[in-house]
């Protein structure tokens, strides 16, 4: 957690008073102390109940002088609290980062920092250049344990967001067919399924298979078939009621993903819904929403040759596919995701 900096050293370091880079490495700091800290099983110890320094050391398992060290930076960048001598984990780091908090964002920092360190790597080369290495996808295949973080990652937001995206779609009475392209885990074509029950949905992904579906979603796949394809060359299916393409345009270089906007309205039946959901650049929120959605888009970028594309850009590769679109709908469940419906024209 960020160090809870007064307003008036806050606003020396704006000023350029104070090296305001010191910020980040101490950062970088304590995004390395959480993980050797979750990796000893320090906060989900704590989480029972507060200890001293040796009483944690004896239960972790740790050396006491190296534990003190490791326990000074996470006070001070406010992941734990001494009281009376007693070490506990604070509401933040009980809310975010023990094995019984809501979501465990220690994954998901840990995924990151691993991303960070092992793919930014020639990033004022590739600025230089244009030319971004990409290769994420062929990457994380190498990396099991990632790989299964960053699916149950989708996988969780999913989740969290099913039942509001499938009530902000119209779907045509009586639709028979969904398609979800890069729908990895399934969950949003499954959402759509049991909302609507004549429907039947087809995934085709390049890196998630039925079985690891259902290892993800601990279910098995119901209506729901899928294909192990890429996207941008796989033979798609036809006369589809609605097809969708929910988070996958910003993990393709422009070219790309108006091909594959292009190929996505190419399965629908006339009058049938291209329905796309994107993290969008051009957001309100606040500075950390703001800064991680500018970090994201580097990322993806380089990672990917990909990125955040604006609203106007996606909704003129729409139409350039032949498709009306709505209006963009910005989700409650997270203000940083909006979803856009198309409706393919009459054939004729
Ligand atoms: C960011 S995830 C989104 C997953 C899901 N649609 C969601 O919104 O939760 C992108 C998905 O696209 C898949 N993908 C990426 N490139 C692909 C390609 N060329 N062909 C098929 N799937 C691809 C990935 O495996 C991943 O499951």
């Amino acid at each position: 957690m960020p160090v809870d900096l007064s307003p008036h050293e806050a606003a020396a370091f704006r000023r350029g008073e104070a090296p305001a880079p010191m910020l980040d490495l101490i950062g970088l700091m304590a995004c390395h102390a959480v993980r050797a800290a979750r990796s000893l099983g320090l906060f989900d110890v704590l989480a029972a109940g507060p200890l001293t320094s040796d009483e944690l050391a004896a239960a972790v398992g740790a050396d006491p002088g190296g534990l003190g060290e490791l326990l000074g930076l996470l006070r001070a960048t406010g992941y734990v609290e001494r009281h009376d001598g007693r070490y506990a984990n604070t509401a933040a780091t009980a809310a975010w980062l023990c094995s019984a908090s809501p979501v465990d964002y220690g994954r998901i920092l840990g995924l990151w920092q691993t991303i960070v360190e092992e793919q930014w790597g020639g990033l004022a080369d590739a600025v230089r250049s244009g030319t971004p290495p990409g290769g994420f996808y062929t990457w994380l295949a190498t990396r099991p344990d990632l790989s299964s973080a960053f699916h149950d990652l989708q996988r969780g937001m999913a989740e969290w967001l099913a039942e509001e995206v499938v009530s902000l779609v119209p779907l045509p009475e009586g639709g028979k067919s969904l398609l979800d392209l890069g729908g990895g885990h399934g969950l949003y074509a499954e959402a759509f399924c049991r909302a609507h029950p004549g429907l039947s949905g087809t995934v085709i992904d390049s890196a998630v298979t039925e079985r690891s579906a259902e290892r993800l979603t601990g279910r098995p796949a119901g209506r729901l078939t899928w294909r192990a394809a890429d996207v941008l060359t796989a033979d798609l299916p036809g006369e589809q009621d609605v097809t969708v393409l929910f988070n996958v345009l910003h993990g393709f270089a422009a070219p790309d993903a108006v091909a594959l906007v292009a190929r996505a309205a190419g399965t629908l039946r006339a009058g049938g819904l291209l329905v796309v959901m994107e993290s969008l650049p051009e957001r309100g929120g606040n500075p950390a929403d703001l800064a991680f959605a500018a970090g994201f888009s580097l990322n993806l970028w380089h990672t990917q040759a990909g990125g955040l594309y604006p609203a106007e850009t996606i909704r003129g590769w729409l139409e350039a596919a032949g498709c009306a679109a709505g209006p963009w709908q910005e989700l409650t469940r997270s203000p940083g995701h909006a979803l856009v419906t198309a409706t393919a024209p009459p054939r004729g």
